[in-house]
């Protein structure tokens, strides 16, 4: 195996979870639980690092819930704002597992300690800015100390990434995609609530949509990915998807952003990214499945059975965009969240009731041409849609830390089989090996219909 100068000799834990007491946190430490010192299960070794000795202990009790608390899981006080105790989490880690956000607030120090020491990181943010800006500030150091860094593992944007890859591995030669639109339907019987810090991330972000632009026109272009076909049309604002009986509105998330990166990445690498010591079964598998993954547009919409549920979306994202912008406003969004987000976010966060109940659907409508060589004729149109679903319990506090602890269990399984490191997007490190874990606990993935159109159809 390939050593570095930064590669630590044995580092302690498998695992650090750091923010552990949060309200995503200790969902994610509950997930771990699961697997630490299971039969087969690389993760042998675990800490809990916070601010606060006293809730990461209940937040152990909480997780461990009926059983007591698995003696050998250790505390670590740590604070994003004390670099040193963040180098000091690094130094005794295999992999960090950063739960501390918003992100743009409390990210950076985090990736800087993972990518100066050489630690792996990964990370449940779906905050384009911070992702893009920790690519440009620290992706050449992570190579260098072999530092693996991976935001985005949590409901942003795992579904969507490997859901799409899904999508366009139906497309058999010489049919090809060019566009696929996911629609996220929230379910539940009882009331569908996020936490505070999702819906401060989302003020914030949008609040500083200015600097995000900013932050890309001051990168190179990088090449766009090469689609068979015009651009979509771009449809109306609310649409009603007949065959899945939803209308839909575009929804803002990080997920077409980290989609388009995987995609641009794979332009650059064609067969994927190749492992630190790959063993030649993963060499095999790695490059049949890129050369099975098309590049498509793709967009994310929500989407409602009913309209007055589409009229409160689009009402939240006024509320967002004209008061986010200005610090007042951005003052009365985070004072009063559940009155601007029609309910929908909460200062206490969803009940465990409430987060048993929810559960989330997503189709994605992939629209192209049965034959690749129509793709280049004068006016074409598709000719062709594949629908594929992905589904699984609710987003934020069940299939974020489900996709999390499948992403870190990769991780320690299959270094070796991973890119020594950088800064990457989920879908091109974990694509190959990530459906599979997915499928075996509790998101599925399905393909629904395969239809030949006459007409163009409806964006
Ligand atoms: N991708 C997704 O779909 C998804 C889903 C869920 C959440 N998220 C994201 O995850 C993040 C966390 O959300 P949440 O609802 O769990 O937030 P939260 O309940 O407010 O938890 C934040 C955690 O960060 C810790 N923390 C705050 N400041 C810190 C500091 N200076 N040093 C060390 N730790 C610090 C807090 O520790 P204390 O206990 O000491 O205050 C707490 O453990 C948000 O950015 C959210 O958007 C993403």
């Amino acid at each position: 195996m390939q050593t570095s100068q930064f590669q630590k000799p044995n580092p302690h834990y498998d695992i650090i979870i750091l923010g552990a007491s949060g309200f995503t946190g200790k969902y994610v430490v509950k997930e771990a639980l699961k697997f630490l010192n299971t039969p087969s299960s690389p993760l042998k070794t675990l800490a809990l690092a916070g601010r606060s000795h006293e809730k990461l202990t209940k937040t152990l009790q909480w997780a461990a819930h009926p059983s007591s608390p698995p003696p050998d899981v250790s505390i670590i006080i740590a604070d994003t704002t004390h670099p040193p105790s963040l180098l000091s989490l690094c130094n005794q880690t295999k992999l960090l597992l950063n739960c501390v956000g918003p992100y743009r607030i409390h990210g950076d120090p985090v990736v800087a300690a993972c990518a100066s020491s050489g630690c792996d990181y990964l990370d449940i943010t779906g905050e384009p800015e911070f992702m893009e800006k920790m690519e440009v500030k620290y992706h050449e150091k992570a190579v260098e100390t072999g530092s693996l860094i991976v935001s985005a593992c949590g409901f942003d944007s795992i579904p969507a990434e490997i859901g799409v890859m899904f999508n366009t591995r139906q497309w058999v030669a010489p049919a090809v995609p060019n566009h696929v639109t996911a629609y996220v339907s929230l379910e539940s019987d009882k009331k569908i609530v996020g936490n505070f810090a999702t819906y401060e991330s989302a003020v914030l972000g949008v609040g500083n949509m200015d600097k995000l632009q900013e932050l890309r026109r001051s990168r190179p272009r990088k090449p766009r990915p090469v689609i068979p076909g015009p651009p979509p049309p771009k449809g109306p604002i609310i649409e009603y998807q007949e065959k899945l009986g939803l209308r839909a509105v575009k929804l803002p998330s990080a997920d077409a952003v980290v989609v388009r990166r995987t995609l641009v990445t794979l332009m650059e690498n064609p067969h994927g990214l190749p492992g630190i010591n790959e063993s030649p079964e993963h060499t095999e598998k790695r490059e049949a499945y890129w050369s099975s993954v098309k590049p498509a547009h793709f967009g994310v919409k929500i989407a409602s059975k009913s309209l007055l549920g589409i009229y409160r979306i689009i009402g939240v994202g006024i509320f967002l965009g004209l008061l986010s912008r200005i610090s007042f406003g951005r003052w009365l969004l985070l004072k009063f969240p559940s009155f601007f987000s029609f309910g929908w976010f909460r200062k206490t966060g969803p009940s465990e009731e409430e987060v048993r109940s929810a559960s989330f659907k997503m189709w994605f409508v992939g629209y192209g041409f049965s034959d690749s060589s129509l793709a280049s004729e004068r006016n074409s149109k598709p000719d062709m849609q594949i629908i594929t679903r992905v589904m699984g319990p609710e987003i934020g506090y069940v299939t974020t830390p489900i996709s999390l602890i499948q992403c870190a269990l990769i991780v320690l399984s299959q270094r070796e089989n991973l890119p020594k490191g950088g800064v990457y997007t989920p879908g091109i490190v974990f694509g190959p090996d990530l459906q599979e874990r997915l499928q075996e606990n509790g998101v599925s993935f399905d393909l629904v219909s395969k239809t030949a159109l006459r007409g163009r159809p409806a964006a």
